[in-house]
């Protein structure tokens, strides 16, 4: 019998790449799908037809009826689980869920430490405030609520005490109230690591849906304007209890510009009208907060650094079809910094310097109508517009690594494979 194996889905930006449409697509034939770190901050939208539907804690990928995992990295915010496993319900997906028994628990109080953070910094992150950073402190200190605590009302208590008395805060959550919401979680706690293992062994293949992006990793993004995980593909071993050895493949998820939630260097962010046309043409406001989301250029500097963090093997590219409305694309194809001009970059030396992107332009493309797409996405690559064409040509030129999923339209089967 065949091994099965992994497929790590990542964020190369700073989240809203478009990670929900590539985990839907690419968990079609796969057993299970798991979501290995953050938590209610993520936003991975599914559109299939007319069905608009919005994912925040269970792996977007649920949707093509891959089974729906919730490993031990993550932050879990009771209400939307229940939540969204109705939704799976709905779509005849019947009631399936593994969740970690150690997966930490977001309270209101870490919601509430988030907003009190934040307002007490010289200069706010401009976090999602669903309370991630209190919550992933709070594993840190051995202080959090595990989902294994959940039934047991009397541990509950004494943690929340000491929670409270830990951050000085108000105690915000009852433990009798939590043991009746999250009870109904108890019949779905699993042993992740053994249940994906033996999956693999038994020629299984499971995805990896990571949450936000590669330059809002702990370590490795721009800190202190970053999220409280490790979102670089690597992080999905540890949190899932799967060996490096089982990963078959790591696929990098790029828009074909760039957006970015909250504060932070942006080196090639737009703030002129080509920003507002994309930001309107894009719908570039937050799926967690509604937020207007700063707009800007593909970064290849950073994405080069991103790939490489990654090992990316092949990169899917989304939202092709809002380049339509500006008409010149520029793309920043290197930086200039005080000894000369680099071409890969890491996120760190953003934050210690400003560096001036060097831009190169390219034409754009006529909008197509949805008709039109589909029609393309039916026929194939070479139907692509040849504008369209050269821009997906030269950016996999320029960074090495093949693209093979080109997305344009928000709707599935609104792609084009190679
Ligand atoms: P998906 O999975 C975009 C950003 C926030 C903020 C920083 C820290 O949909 O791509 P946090 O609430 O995590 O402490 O906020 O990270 N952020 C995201 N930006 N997409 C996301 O998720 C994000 N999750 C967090 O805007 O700048
Ligand atoms: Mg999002």
């Amino acid at each position: 019998m065949k091994g099965g194996g992994a497929l790590v889905i990542v964020g190369l930006q700073w989240g809203d790449e478009g990670k929900g449409k590539v985990s839907y697509l690419l968990s079609r034939r796969a057993s299970y799908v798991v979501r290995y770190q953050g938590g209610a901050n993520a936003g991975h939208t599914v559109v299939v037809g007319q069905r608009r539907m919005k994912f925040h804690m269970l792996p977007a990928g649920s949707a093509a009826g891959a089974a729906p995992c919730i490993a031990a990295g993550c932050v879990i915010d009771v209400r939307r689980v229940l939540e969204e496993l109705e939704l799976l319900k709905q779509l005849g997906h019947g009631d399936r869920l593994y969740i970690s028994h150690a997966a930490n628990v977001v309270l209101e109080e870490h919601k509430a430490l988030d907003a009190h953070m934040e307002e007490a910094r010289g200069s706010p992150i401009g976090t999602t405030r669903q309370g991630i950073g209190p919550a992933y402190a709070d594993r840190a200190l051995r202080a959090g609520i595990r989902v294994e605590d959940l039934t047991d009302s009397k541990l509950l208590d004494s943690k929340l005490r000491l929670i409270t008395k830990l951050h000085g805060c108000e105690r915000l959550t009852s433990s009798e109230e939590l043991a009746q919401t999250a009870g109904s979680l108890a019949k779905y706690v699993a042993d992740i690591p053994v249940l994906l293992n033996d999956a693999i062994r038994n020629g299984e293949h499971i995805v990896l849906e990571g949450a936000q992006g590669t330059l809002l990793d702990i370590d490795h993004g721009t800190y202190p304007y970053v999220t409280s995980s490790n979102t670089v593909a690597g992080a999905a071993c540890a949190s899932c209890g799967l060996s490096p050895r089982f990963i078959e493949s790591v696929v990098g998820v790029a828009k074909a510009y760039a957006t970015r939630v909250g504060s932070g260097p942006f080196p090639t962010e737009e703030l002129g009208g080509e920003g507002q046309l994309l930001r309107e043409a894009g719908g570039e406001y937050g799926t967690t907060t509604g937020r207007p989301r700063r707009v800007g250029w593909l970064d290849l500097p950073l994405l080069r650094y991103a790939c490489m963090l990654n090992g990316v093997e092949w990169i899917a590219l989304t939202k092709l079809d809002v380049l339509a409305s500006v008409e010149k694309i520029k793309v920043c194809v290197a930086y200039v910094v005080d000894d000369g001009e680099i071409s890969i970059a890491s996120p760190h030396m953003l934050a210690r310097g400003s560096v001036k992107p060097v831009y190169e332009e390219f034409s754009s493309w006529n909008k197509l109508s949805t008709e039109e797409a589909r029609h393309i996405a039916a026929k194939g690559w070479d139907e692509l517009p040849t504008t369209m064409r050269e821009y997906v040509e030269s950016i996999e030129k320029m960074l090495g690594i093949p693209i093979r999923l080109a997305s344009i339209g928000e709707e599935t089967g609104l792609e084009v494979w190679r």
